[in-house]
């Protein structure tokens, strides 16, 4: 797609990719509204040169009056960015409820919260395109990623079932999934990241990749081919895999030393 001219809206726009694929966006000549919930990180970020409207995705009012103001200010949206997401590492020995939800309300609904916002004025239009933001951890299960990853997955089917469903009708549909990336999402991360790179780094992947009007976008390209190679792993072997990774002590006293943990997800 030709992103000089398109009108995209940018969903988890106030920082880490959301943030970097605005900037990339606008400086591929594309007109741009970011929304998130911290109004004062989406000015930052809009630097006076793209629409601020912030947003809760997990309020499907709150992202649906959001799209109305982008289309009233901007016009018709082409392009629909869906970055907003929550990680958090989960505890077997803590298993925290709350915390599993959280994923869900942020990750899974929030698309679909986002994805009803715009959809039905694409389909008018027979015309758009809608771009989520999964993860290379929705490939396979990761320690500790049992909730994030959970969502993940999900996101990946989400989207490619609504890829297939709405094919013939000129709205296409694009999965992103990303590996590592250099944002506040990993920040805290303790464990190892390879092949990690920096947010503007995955932005420009992405929008070369929406340019081409690739079906999936998957980065960098030495995890890509990791975690699909992961993929074809026997259960069985996967599992024996991951027994060489130190366990938390799981015993009614004992809390896992977090340190220790090689686990996690991108
Ligand atoms: N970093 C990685 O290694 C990596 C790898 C693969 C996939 N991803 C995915 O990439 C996406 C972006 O993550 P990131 O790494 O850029 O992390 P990030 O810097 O923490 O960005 C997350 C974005 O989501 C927004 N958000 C969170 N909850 C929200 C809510 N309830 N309503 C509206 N916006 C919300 C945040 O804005 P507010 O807090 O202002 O609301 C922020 O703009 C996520 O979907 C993540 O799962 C990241």
């Amino acid at each position: 797609m030709r992103l000089k001219g398109t009108v995209a809206w940018v969903v988890g726009g106030s920082s880490g990719i959301g943030a970097a694929v605005a900037r990339e966006l606008a400086c591929r000549g594309a007109t741009v509204a970011i929304s998130a919930r911290r109004n004062d990180q989406l000015h930052d970020v809009a630097g006076g040169d793209m629409l601020v409207v912030p947003a809760d995705v997990t309020d499907p009012a709150s992202v649906s009056a959001a799209a109305e103001r982008v289309r009233q200010e901007l016009g018709p949206i082409d392009l629909a960015v869906l970055s907003a997401g929550y990680w958090k590492q989960m505890d077997p020995a803590d298993w925290d409820t709350g915390v599993f939800d959280e994923h869900l309300r942020v990750n899974l609904s929030g698309m679909s919260n986002a994805i009803a916002a715009v959809l039905p004025g694409m389909l008018l239009r027979r015309h758009g395109v809608i771009a989520g933001i999964a993860s290379l951890a929705g490939y396979r299960g990761l320690a500790g990623s049992e909730a994030y990853g959970a969502t993940k997955a999900a996101q990946i089917n989400l989207l490619e079932s609504l890829r297939v469903h709405i094919a013939r009708t000129g709205v296409r549909v694009t999965t992103i999934c990303p590996g590592f990336v250099r944002t506040g999402l990993t920040a805290g991360n303790r464990f190892p990241m390879p092949f990690i790179i920096d947010a503007g780094q995955a932005a420009r992947s992405i929008c070369d990749g929406l340019e081409r009007e690739r079906t999936e976008i998957v980065f960098p390209v030495r995890m890509a081919l990791l975690m699909k190679a992961a993929r074809l792993v026997p259960s069985r072997v996967w599992t024996t895999l991951w027994g060489s990774v130190p366990l938390p002590d799981t015993s009614p006293t004992g809390r896992p030393d977090r340190d220790q943990r090689k686990q996690g997800a991108p």
